[in-house]
């Protein structure tokens, strides 16, 4: 695990986009996992920006994403899917067919973790795959639990994790109570994981992450596991982090 501490948020969302650049442009035909939050919004920005200034072509990249919420459209604002096409697909030249996130209003949502699974199967794997972390140490909507699920299924969200994103929300009683979400295992497939800190909120968990050793209550520790991972933290989110901890 390698740890690079940047300055402020501005700085880790264009070393983060800029890593995106340099594999679209080695494999055109790149697989992203991607994910939404307040975290990725800036990279994304970027992303757009690169593109614009025709530094990047999305027509042959595939993307996962890592969740959706159960129960919200997508024309709802709060959906995964509203997310990603106003914050990233609507501004760049992806192919619209070749965008894969879980749908979080159908009817059989068993059935629905298992069609994820199959197409990750299919184009997989990944070839890097951005986690944002939250409070409580989730990555996706795979929360602190004595059992971590391997694949794609539905999740119920702490109450930790539905406070955090009641932000987002009129109050916490809309947060939906479920998501669907990749596994453990699907996440640690991925040829290359960039998990995003930012910010004084994370600097707990970012430090417990790295400071702990492997815990099932902490799922972002798991990544320990993964032969290439890259923390992208700004000052702030690595504020309690002592160096001599930072590599796993
Ligand atoms: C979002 C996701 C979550 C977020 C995490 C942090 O697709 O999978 O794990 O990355 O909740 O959210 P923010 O970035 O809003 O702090």
């Amino acid at each position: 695990m390698k740890i690079t501490v940047v300055d402020d948020y501005h700085k880790m969302s264009e070393v983060a986009a800029r890593m995106i650049v340099s594999q679209i442009n080695e494999k055109p035909d790149s697989v992203l996992g991607l994910a939404t939050g307040s975290t990725p919004i800036g990279m994304y920005k970027k992303l757009i920006d690169y593109y614009k200034n025709g530094e990047v072509d999305f027509s042959n990249v595939i993307t996962f994403n890592l969740d959706e919420y159960v129960g919200l459209s997508k024309q709802d604002p709060q959906s995964y899917i509203y997310f990603m096409y106003d914050n990233l697909f609507s501004h760049i030249n992806i192919n619209k067919e070749s965008i894969y996130i879980p749908n979080g209003t159908a009817e059989d949502l068993e059935q629905e973790c298992k069609r994820y699974d199959v197409l990750l199967e299919r184009f997989g794997p990944i070839d890097i795959q951005i986690l944002g972390i939250g409070v409580n140490g989730h990555i996706g909507f795979n929360e602190p639990s004595k059992d971590l699920v391997l694949r794609t299924h539905v999740a119920y969200l702490s109450e930790e994790t539905r406070k955090a994103n009641a932000r987002f929300f009129d109050d916490i009683s809309k947060v939906p109570t479920r998501a669907i979400t990749m596994g453990i295992s699907d996440i640690m497939r991925a040829e290359k994981i960039i998990l995003l800190a930012s910010g004084k909120s994370k600097a707990p968990i970012v430090k417990r992450m790295l400071e702990t050793g492997i815990s099932t209550y902490i799922p972002a520790s798991i990544l320990k596991l993964h032969k290439n991972v890259e923390i992208i933290a700004d000052k702030d989110a690595a504020s309690f982090v002592e160096k001599r901890n930072c590599i796993a």
